[in-house]
């Protein structure tokens, strides 16, 4: 059994009311993962635990085997820049860029390249030199996903990464994440209200009654 790339152990968080508690995770190499729940259950709350942005109230997280939140801020910040890939809810493009400029701002933090054969998966490559702003919503959220995965991360948080998409196109860049996880060995952790992609995940949780359960 390979080691998790990450486990989390007895996660509670509340901001004015409680949240969740007692949440235990992990996730395995190559392993797809979903969270489903009500809207405001605290599902990208969750996320953002496990991925560097949050510290819980309690709980430990632990990421590529080390107590995350225990880490100095710049081992964190080298988390974030070549290990860790967050698709965000709303996703954060420059608007006065061209679409390939934006995902030139990660590779080139990361010192990665920037693959044509992921550009023409996501059917976005000949939309690349169009400024941000002149995109269509799901041609803006799979430069998002385009940008993320040039960042070739270890480990990726997706928070409803096919919201804005119909559903040719969402299966579409369902495909693109878990070919990327299949080929390199990342893992996935997805958020989404739809069915459909959470039935292509390995596991499946539902985060309800403050309690994140796994579901078949
Ligand atoms: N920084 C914050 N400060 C205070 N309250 C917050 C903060 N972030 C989230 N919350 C509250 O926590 C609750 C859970 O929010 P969260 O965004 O995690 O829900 P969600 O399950 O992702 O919902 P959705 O499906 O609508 O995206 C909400 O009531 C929200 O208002
Ligand atoms: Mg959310």
């Amino acid at each position: 059994m390979s080691t998790p790339l990450l486990t989390a152990t007895g996660i509670s968080h509340s901001f004015d009311t409680d949240l969740f508690s007692n949440v235990d995770f992990s996730l395995l190499p190559s392993q797809s993962a979903v969270i489903v729940g009500r809207s405001g259950s605290g599902k990208s709350t969750l996320l953002h635990i496990f991925s560097t942005f949050i510290e819980p109230n309690s709980g430990m997280v632990d990421l590529f085997s080390k107590d995350l939140y225990s880490q100095k801020d710049e081992a964190i910040e080298a988390l974030r820049r070549y290990e860790i890939g967050i698709i965000f809810q709303s996703h954060y493009l420059f608007k006065g860029m061209s679409a390939l400029e934006n995902v030139e701002v990660a590779t080139m933090l990361s010192g990665t390249k920037i693959e044509d054969a992921l550009l023409e998966k996501l059917e976005i490559k000949t939309v690349m030199d169009q400024k941000i702003g002149e995109l269509s919503g799901g041609q803006q959220q799979r430069v998002s996903v385009a940008r993320v995965l040039s960042k070739k991360p270890r480990i990726i948080f997706a928070d409803e990464p096919t919201g804005n998409l119909d559903k040719e196109t969402a299966e579409l860049v369902m495909d693109v994440l878990l070919d990327y996880i299949k080929e390199t060995g990342a893992g996935l952790l997805l958020v989404t209200h739809d069915e459909a992609m959470a039935a292509r995940c390995d596991k499946r949780y539902k985060l309800e009654d403050k309690v994140l359960k796994e579901v078949l």
